[in-house]
């Protein structure tokens, strides 16, 4: 049996409003002590095929347990008897000040996990001070988007094949106040990811009896499905047009995303591209070079969350390596598996200028919707504080150097990170 539940069953009287008296379970909210525990929540309330959309990743999943275990190999030098009676996480990303050296990173379909869930996380980041990053896969509109977050708002660019569309679409995006650009480059083509096959996670969302009776046991999921009826591409399809049902997103994505699309492209891009420019999805020093000759202002480093090509690095392994590269030419962000403070502590003495998220703000916006993300940030920042005054560092420049390298990953680390 197919249902196929695409447009509301009755207009609710303002999403918005719902979605702010749907904070979700507050007090089991507070004992909440980790990502991981978030992670636990938005299992309990997403039905199997939307909690596996976030948290799988591509081929046997190789690489996204990979980014996890690096982690172990980066150890923080504690230090003792320092003034860090005074500590701040404040920082500068591309010139302008942000509470924290931490990134909403750009993820699609997020209206499956929360009812216009974009919303939920712009606003997290707003209310944080942080950058939040609109993926060209939001469920919302750009000009909802922009009604609602903060002015630290950045835009991710999937390169299209019509240029036309692409260069008409940045040009909205930069008259609506997004200054800095991520064009993901890990993506020239989708990878097969398993759970998603076989949950038959499509658009609209497909259902059958299974699905059905898993969903009555979700009721705050569905009953914002209900009111907001199956999340659509919805910034996606204002750009180049309805999507054909029943695909997949990375099959929607694909007939859509340029995948002859080089470094010598970038020059368009460049011309088309009036702010800042940051390559989402680089993992090589060569790639950094390439990216400084480019002109480009920042990176990511990132393998997507092992969402692409199974079987790659670490990011956190790549980074000493990155860094050495960018001799503070360019900004570097990194992504990819972090999910402490402490995590986020290892980049920034490894030389990173920002953490970004992806899965743990899902997890918090699945769990509790927009003060779900709000305790994940308020749980990073407070370990990333905390992290710090130990490692004797009472703002986040104090940090760098701070990290040793152990076993596997030693031999990648710049000369100055060894001791
Ligand atoms: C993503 N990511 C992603 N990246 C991007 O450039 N555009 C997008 O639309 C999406 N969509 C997306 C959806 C979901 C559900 C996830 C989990 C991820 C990748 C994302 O920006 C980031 O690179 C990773 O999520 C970082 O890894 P962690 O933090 O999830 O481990």
């Amino acid at each position: 049996m197919r249902l196929r539940l695409q447009k509301p069953l009755f207009k609710a009287p303002d999403c918005v409003q719902i979605d702010r008296r749907m904070k979700g379970p507050t007090s089991t909210l507070a004992s909440a002590a980790s990502v991981d525990d978030l992670r636990q929540l938005a299992r309990r309330r997403l039905p199997r095929m939307v909690f596996d959309y976030i948290d799988g990743a591509a081929g046997d999943e190789s690489t996204a347990r990979r980014n996890r275990a690096a982690f172990d190999h980066v150890l923080l030098q504690p230090d003792i008897l320092t003034d860090v009676s005074q500590r701040s996480t404040k920082t500068k990303l591309f010139g302008v000040e942000v509470a924290a050296p931490l990134v909403i990173a750009p993820t699609g379909m997020n209206g499956a996990y929360w009812l216009r869930g974009d919303l939920s996380l712009a606003r997290a980041a707003k209310a944080a001070h942080i950058p939040f990053v609109m993926s060209t896969a939001a469920t919302v509109g750009l000009n909802e988007l922009v009604a609602e977050a903060g002015p630290l708002r950045w835009f991710q660019l999937y390169m299209l094949r019509d240029r036309g569309l692409a260069a008409a679409l940045l040009e909205r995006v930069h008259a609506s106040g997004f200054n800095v650009l991520q064009l993901t480059v890990d993506t020239a083509v989708g990878s097969p990811r398993r759970r998603d096959t076989r949950n038959g996670f499509t658009l609209p969302f497909r259902w059958n009896i299974r699905k059905l009776l898993e969903v009555a046991q979700r009721p705050s999921w569905a009953w914002q499905m209900v009111c907001g009826g199956s999340p659509t591409l919805k910034l996606f399809t204002e750009v180049v047009g309805p999507v054909p049902i029943g695909s997949t997103i990375t099959e929607v994505m694909q007939r859509q995303i340029n995948d002859a699309f080089t470094w010598k492209d970038l020059d368009w891009l460049r011309e088309v591209w009036p702010g800042q420019l940051v390559l989402k999805g680089v993992s090589t020093a060569a790639q950094v070079r390439t990216a400084v000759a480019a002109g480009v202002d920042g990176i990511v480093v990132s393998n997507h969350g092992g969402r692409q090509l199974d079987g790659a690095p670490s990011s956190i392994e790549q980074l000493p390596s990155v860094v050495n590269a960018a001799q503070s030419r360019l900004v570097v962000l990194i992504d990819s598996g972090f999910r402490s403070g402490a995590d986020i502590a290892k980049a920034l003495a490894l030389g990173a200028n920002a953490v970004q998220i992806g899965r743990p703000a899902l997890f918090g916006l699945a769990a509790a919707g927009e003060a779900g993300v709000c305790h994940v940030l308020q749980l990073l920042i407070a370990e990333l504080t905390s992290a710090m005054a130990l490692c004797g560092a009472t703002n986040v420049q104090d940090l760098l150097g701070c990290a040793q390298l152990e076993g596997l990953l030693e031999s990648r680390a710049p000369a100055s990170f060894t001791t």
